[in-house]
């Protein structure tokens, strides 16, 4: 990694074999990332802006072990091999950093369903880069950590930061500048969301491979491209100003936008099942209504309703009555990923 300098103070023993858990999580983009300039750093086309969760995370406890043939990666408490090939990219730059060629035993837990358009790889990454460092006894900035994070995946480096966070595209080939940063702290603008499950298989075409092939196959890619940066200038003031309806323009302008942009892939990737549908008219009608609540809907059919906090439960109450809406989940902003 350019730019990272290991820690003076660390000690390879006897520290290395205490457990170390870091917390981290979930979030969700209002302003979307789709499409990579270079898929093999994760290095995203366009910025995109998000709001950390404290409601949904995830936690990962690292034990260095000098024992293990190998790194291991478990993730709800079953081996994960696509989470340990990320994962290794990341444990390789700690370990050049720390000097070491200690194995270390991952494991990795969710509050919430894993792979379901419920952004699991991005508080998952963001919580392992965290505790990882530690446990090696790095200590990295938060900019580097987004940037370790990113490789595990691309959205992963907003959950280093609490509250409302934009994601640089950066313009390097190494990806030095393909960061995260952060906009506003949670208590700037408590926002609440409310989250309709509607499967809780895990989704059938993965985030990774929907980008390539939208980016090699939609006739659209270069204008959503082009299109993006006036839509993180719009978000950006929306948040300062704390203005709702501009929020929730731009929002479902941008949520809508990308899963167009995936519907014109070749196969076109389809995300949503009815009631992903269904909810999204709701959630128009309500805020026709004069109800403070807008919807973004990742690559997965589950739907996320952003609103102000007086307008929670009856979002909720509204959502919930919806055919095909399995169950509710809802959660406040919060802070980024940490030690525990
Ligand atoms: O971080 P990835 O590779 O899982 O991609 C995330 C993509 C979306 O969730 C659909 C959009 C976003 O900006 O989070």
């Amino acid at each position: 990694m350019t730019g990272m300098k290991p820690s003076t103070d660390h000690h390879m023993l006897p520290g290395l074999t205490r457990t170390v858990t870091a917390r981290a999580g979930a979030n969700f983009a209002l302003v979307k990332y789709w499409g990579k300039r270079d898929p093999a750093l994760n290095l995203p086309a366009v910025g995109s802006i998000s709001v950390t969760l404290d409601g949904l995370y995830s936690r990962c406890r690292v034990r260095l072990d000098p024992e293990a043939a190998g790194d291991s990666v478990r993730v709800n408490g079953r081996d994960d091999a696509a989470a340990a090939r990320r994962a290794g990219r990341i444990l390789e730059s700690v370990r050049a950093l720390a000097a070491s060629q200690v194995p270390a035993r991952i494991e990795s837990d969710n509050n919430f369903p894993t792979g379901a358009g419920l952004a699991s790889s991005a508080s998952g990454f963001a919580a392992l880069v965290t505790a990882v460092a530690a446990a090696y006894g790095v200590s990295l900035a938060p900019a580097q950590m987004s940037e370790l994070a990113r490789l595990g995946s691309g959205s992963a480096a907003r959950s280093i930061w609490g509250g409302f966070v934009e994601m640089l595209p950066g313009v390097r080939d190494d990806g030095s500048d393909a960061v995260a940063r952060p906009l506003a702290d949670p208590e700037h603008w408590p926002l609440e969301v409310v989250i309709a499950i509607t499967d809780e298989a895990v989704k059938t075409v993965a985030s990774t491979e929907g980008m390539e092939r939208t980016r090699l196959t939609s006739p659209f890619y270069s204008a959503w491209v082009e299109h993006q940066p006036a839509q993180l200038d719009t978000m950006r003031r929306a948040i300062a100003e704390r203005d709702f309806e501009q929020m929730a323009a731009i929002a479902e302008a941008s949520a809508l936008t990308m899963h167009g942009l995936a519907m014109s892939a070749r196969p076109g990737l389809i995300y949503f099942n009815a009631a992903t549908v269904a909810c999204l008219h709701r959630i128009r009608a309500l805020r026709a209504a004069g109800v403070p609540v807008c919807f973004t809907v990742d690559a997965g059919p589950q739907v996320k309703a952003i609103c102000l906090p007086e307008a929670a439960d009856r979002v909720a109450s509204e959502l919930a009555d919806i055919p095909g809406v399995l169950r509710l989940t809802r959660s406040g902003l919060g802070p980024g990923a940490r030690l525990e």
